[in-house]
């Protein structure tokens, strides 16, 4: 929402005192102070809006404006006792209200008329005056609409109650927000419309997101409405680039409904600083541009943001996991040419400067570093870059039709989105329908408050002016698959290939990217992973079981790392001990250019790197039955200790016996040597910005039936961490000290 300061109360009231409703106010709803019906054949008072039609309900009386100046002066004056008098005053003096036979409950304010629902309801979108109403309260929005950058959007509330779109726009919920809605007040809803708890009926509305498309199951949702969701961690990136219909979903309202067949019609408006505005449909890009693509990485400011809150404190926001980040291959037209289409001077930095005179530039010309591109979505939400990276030409900002070789998918901003690679996915602007080259940033709540991050000092309350807004991404990378033990000795990392054995070292080594690892499987042929706790049938069997996990067990995993700014992957460090020894991942050649099969397009390095490693776990002690008091665990205390089938949940308790674990770590460094901290605590902000500490994933492996009635294996059963399975506090019975958990030495 824009920042919109408080007006002054009583300018305010002296406003609304100008432009009275026209809803019919009605019988006073008998309180201690009003008594009386109030007259209500009064002219109807103009609001000067155009098309204010006489033909509405009148206005409430003069007695009525008078009445409702009362409040003013208290509130100048101030204090309870002036209140009294003044209202006693106002019904001492009003010898023309009818007594009227109200219900002794309507405490409300006796200044403010009473609308019926019946009236209310013809304020709604059509009315040039739209009302709505909060609680018992009835608001006349009209100039609140005008103000608002998302104001069309409110007025899909209009005629009824604001609440159910609060529940949507959550951030409208804070006491500011009411607040502001607060000067716009014009009555009460009549008591005859209220239930017994004071409120109307809930309305069932119109669901906005009734025409939203149909998703992917695979995805986890965050919330359906509007839908956020983020691919499996086991699907984030099996392949380079995420298939559309597993990419990852960030809405903030309904998407929009674009007529298909009519979609070469839909316009983007471009308005210059001076003033001028030019159209363009699709089908203009289309035809009078040259089409580029983009190999690129879009990423939710707030990917991982689960990781900061489990281990930092408490973050407002969607918790994601590790998957509020997918890659494509986008398909447009520059921005910078159609900007240059629309007449957009800029300054050429990169003309020599001469010792002693200065360049000379064209008056017409704009300077690229004082100036922002504004975009808007068809739904009202907006955001804005630096005009200098709009225009950069290595930049590759691009308006995009196409994502994947496909037509841009309705969630992904069809008919036509900006992509905005090496930056936050918040200013890669869906339904984009409006551009603005503005001296300042878009005033959106995206853009002044939501995606920006703060000092791990300034807890609940940071200063949202000063931060700046996030706009180039800072390094990040995560592990998105496991595989331990009898799951690597069975080939279902198929990638590991013969390369494999160079990279069971825990040694550092400094191994730079394979062709090899270019030619591995696509990770769509593997069926299983650790992680996830199978789900077997249950059995009462059970199982010899060593006492260690085997001293060479493998380990397998994967993941992306990526650094906004278009700054390739230097290097990925991988620990399978907590942080104590570090190796190096392989980093795969997913690019053409590197010796890979995707052709990469773009000027800088703007999608992800995926990276594999496999390894030697470290030897793990196995729970030994002493360790559990359970009844299953005395008739299992011989040794070799005997190892529970974790398919029935049955033999030594998880809560009573410690977990062998050990936290995997990832960390990725880039070409700048920019690389993550190591704890979320230190750049904890409230909003869980840029989470992008050192990613962890426990594993606690488990001594289990493999199925096959060959006798013991064991494999991982569970693995814990950001996008994995959550580890419930407490319950885990330690973390075998691996000393690797971030929240160590707290
Ligand atoms: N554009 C519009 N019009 N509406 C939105 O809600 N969300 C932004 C951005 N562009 C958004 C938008 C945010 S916060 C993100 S992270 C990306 O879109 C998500 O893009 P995606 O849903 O295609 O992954």
């Amino acid at each position: 929402m824009a920042a919109q300061g408080p007006k002054h109360f009583a300018t305010t009231i002296l406003r609304q005192i100008g432009r009275r409703g026209t809803g019919r106010p009605t019988a006073c709803q008998h309180c201690l102070f009003c008594s009386r019906r109030l007259h209500t054949s009064a002219p109807r008072a103009s609001t000067g809006r155009p098309g204010a039609s006489a033909s509405k309900p009148p206005a409430p009386s003069r007695r009525h404006f008078q009445a409702r100046a009362a409040p003013v002066s208290l509130l100048v004056g101030g204090g309870l006792v002036a209140s009294f008098l003044a209202h006693s005053h106002f019904a001492e003096d009003a010898p023309k209200l009818e007594p009227v036979s109200c219900a002794p409950t309507d405490y409300r304010d006796p200044s403010l008329p009473r609308y019926r629902l019946a009236d209310i309801r013809r304020h709604d979108a059509s009315s040039p005056e739209p009302w709505v109403t909060f609680e018992d309260k009835v608001y006349d929005i009209t100039d609140w609409v005008a103000a608002h950058p998302g104001g069309d959007v409110i007025l899909r509330a209009a005629g009824a109650s604001i609440e159910p779109y609060w529940n949507i726009f959550t951030i409208h919920k804070a006491p500011h927000v009411r607040e502001i809605l607060q000067q716009y007040q014009i009555g009460f809803i009549d008591a005859a419309d209220l239930g017994p708890d004071g409120l109307p009926a809930a309305e069932t509305i119109e669901d906005p997101f009734v025409n939203d498309p149909v998703r992917d199951p695979r995805l986890i949702t965050h919330t359906a409405k509007p839908r956020n969701a983020e691919p499996p961690h086991e699907e984030l990136d099996r392949t380079f680039l995420t298939p559309n219909g597993l990419f990852y979903i960030r809405h903030h309202m309904w998407v929009p409904v674009v007529d298909e067949a009519k979609a070469s019609e839909h316009r983007l408006t471009i308005e210059l600083p001076d003033g001028d505005v030019k159209e363009y449909t699709l089908e203009d890009l289309k035809t009078r541009f040259p089409i580029h693509k983009v190999t690129a990485v879009l990423q939710c400011s707030g990917n991982r943001r689960n990781d900061m809150t489990r281990h930092a404190g408490k973050t407002n926001g969607l918790q994601w996991g590790v998957g509020a980040i997918s890659n494509a291959e986008w398909e447009g037209v520059r921005l910078s040419d159609v900007l240059a289409d629309a007449g957009l001077k800029v300054r050429d930095a990169t003309l020599p400067t001469r010792k002693g005179s200065a360049i000379d530039f064209g008056d017409d010309e704009v300077d690229a570093n004082h100036l922002h591109v504004q975009f808007a979505g068809l739904e009202a939400y907006g955001a804005s870059i630096p005009l200098a990276k709009a225009v950069d030409p290595r930049g590759d900002v691009l308006l995009a039709f196409g994502m994947n070789g496909e037509t841009l998918p309705r969630d992904h901003g069809f008919p036509l989105r900006a992509v905005v690679p090496g930056h936050v996915a918040a200013r890669s602007v869906k339904w984009l329908s409006k551009i603005a080259v503005s001296d300042e940033e878009s005033t959106s709540q995206w853009q002044r408050r939501d995606y920006k991050s703060f000092g791990p000092n300034e807890g609940a309350n940071p200063d949202w002016d000063r931060a700046p807004a996030i706009q180039e991404m800072p390094i990040t990378s995560a592990i998105t698959n496991v595989w331990v033990g009898d799951d690597v000795r069975r080939g279902r990392a198929p990638w590991m290939g013969s390369s494999s054995s160079s990279s069971s070292s825990n040694q550092p080594t400094n191994r730079p990217p394979t062709d090899q690892t270019s030619r591995i499987p696509d990770m769509a042929a593997v069926s299983k992973r650790i992680g996830l706790t199978r789900k077997q049938p249950p059995s009462s069997h059970s199982f010899p079981c060593p006492t260690n996990t085997p001293a060479d067990e493998r380990i397998a995993l994967q993941g992306y790392a990526y650094s906004g700014g278009g700054r390739p992957i230097a290097r990925v460090d991988v620990s399978l001990d907590g942080g104590k020894t570090w190796d190096q991942a392989e980093l795969v050649n997913d690019c053409a250019q590197a010796g890979g099969t995707a052709p990469c397009f773009g000027n800088k390095a703007w999608a992800w790197q995926r990276w594999r490693y496999v390894g030697k776990l470290p030897v793990l002690s196995l729970p030994s039955s002493s360790s559990s008091p359970s009844i299953q665990d005395q008739d299992q205390a011989s040794s070799p200790a005997r190892c529970h089938d974790s398919r029935n949940g049955t033999g030594p308790t998880q809560q009573q016996q410690p977990k062998p674990c050990t936290t995997l770590v990832v960390k990725a460094t880039d070409d700048a040597y920019n690389t993550q901290p190591e704890r979320h605590r230190g750049i904890y902000n409230v909003r869980g910005n840029l989470a992008t500490a050192w990613h962890r994933v426990k594993i606690c492996p488990q001594c289990t039936d493999n199925g096959d009635g060959k006798g013991l294996t064991w494999s991982t059963g569970e693995t814990f961490g950001c996008g994995f399975r959550r580890e419930s506090r407490g319950g885990d019975g330690g973390d075998g000290g691996d000393g690797g958990d971030e929240e160590a030495g707290r």
